[in-house]
């Protein structure tokens, strides 16, 4: 399976990396970003792109893939809300119109969160864009698209937030959150199991295009 990978340098995307190029079913990985992932492997190459809402100079690379991992995305904290929708909504889409264009028998799995809200009328505003950019990513011709909500995620084996206060918060409690994650797996999952959902329902499907963390632990 060759993959490419959107967000690899966050920490959702980091683990969904580790996993990938540990997994002798995946042959190459390209990541796509803003920034370079510092990491050098054998599977792995990567673009460092400028304009996510324009992917017409940089099409000619990402045609003749299997899977897209997007685990590009933001917090809404802090955020206005055209800001939150365009960095959510338009380059989600963006990226997604290209690469069913490009790759109609591409498989692409978002990863949005917990509560996200498929009637797009709710009172949380981050969770009416996750929904609607699940809806409209769900209308677009791939062979599949399956949207992963993980609630808490659990950072294992060297993934780490960009923010140095919330690193040192899952380092504290990481004994808690291995138990969450056992005894709530609604509620937490791990930076591994996650990357490995991913990768194996991209292979081998899954009855359901929405996946809770439930769904993410038992897979
Ligand atoms: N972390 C969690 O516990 C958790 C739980 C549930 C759901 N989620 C969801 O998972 C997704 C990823 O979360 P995360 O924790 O991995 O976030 P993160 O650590 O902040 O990483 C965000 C990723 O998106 C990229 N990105 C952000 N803005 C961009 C832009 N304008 N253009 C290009 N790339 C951009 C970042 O690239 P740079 O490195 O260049 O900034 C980075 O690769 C989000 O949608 C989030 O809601 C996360």
């Amino acid at each position: 399976m060759k993959v490419i990978l959107f967000g690899a340098t966050g920490m959702v995307g980091q683990g969904v990396l580790r996993e990938c190029l540990i997994d002798p079913g995946v042959t190459s990985v390209l990541s796509v970003g803003r920034s370079p992932t510092g990491q050098q492997h054998a599977k792995l190459r990567e673009i460092v792109h400028g304009d996510f809402t324009n992917f017409s100079a940089i099409e000619s690379e990402l045609t003749g893939y299997d899977a897209c991992f997007f685990c590009l995305g933001v917090s809404s904290v802090g955020m206005d809300a055209e800001r939150y929708r365009h960095l959510t909504y338009d380059i989600t889409m963006a990226a997604a119109t290209t690469l069913v264009k490009l790759n109609p028998g591409m498989v692409f799995t978002y990863v949005t969160g917990r509560s996200t809200d498929s009637t797009e009328q709710g009172s949380l505003r981050w969770a009416r864009v996750k929904g609607k950019t699940e809806n409209d990513l769900l209308k677009l011709p791939f062979k599949a698209a399956y949207m992963f909500r993980p609630a808490g995620i659990q950072p294992l084996h060297g993934v780490r937030s960009k923010t140095g206060w919330i690193n040192a918060i899952y380092v504290v409690t990481a004994p808690l959150l291995s138990w969450l994650t056992r005894v709530a797996p609604g509620h937490m999952t791990t930076s591994e199991k996650l990357g490995r959902a991913m990768i194996n329902v991209a292979r081998d499907g899954y009855p359901k295009a929405v996946l809770e963390s439930e769904d993410i632990n038992a897979i």
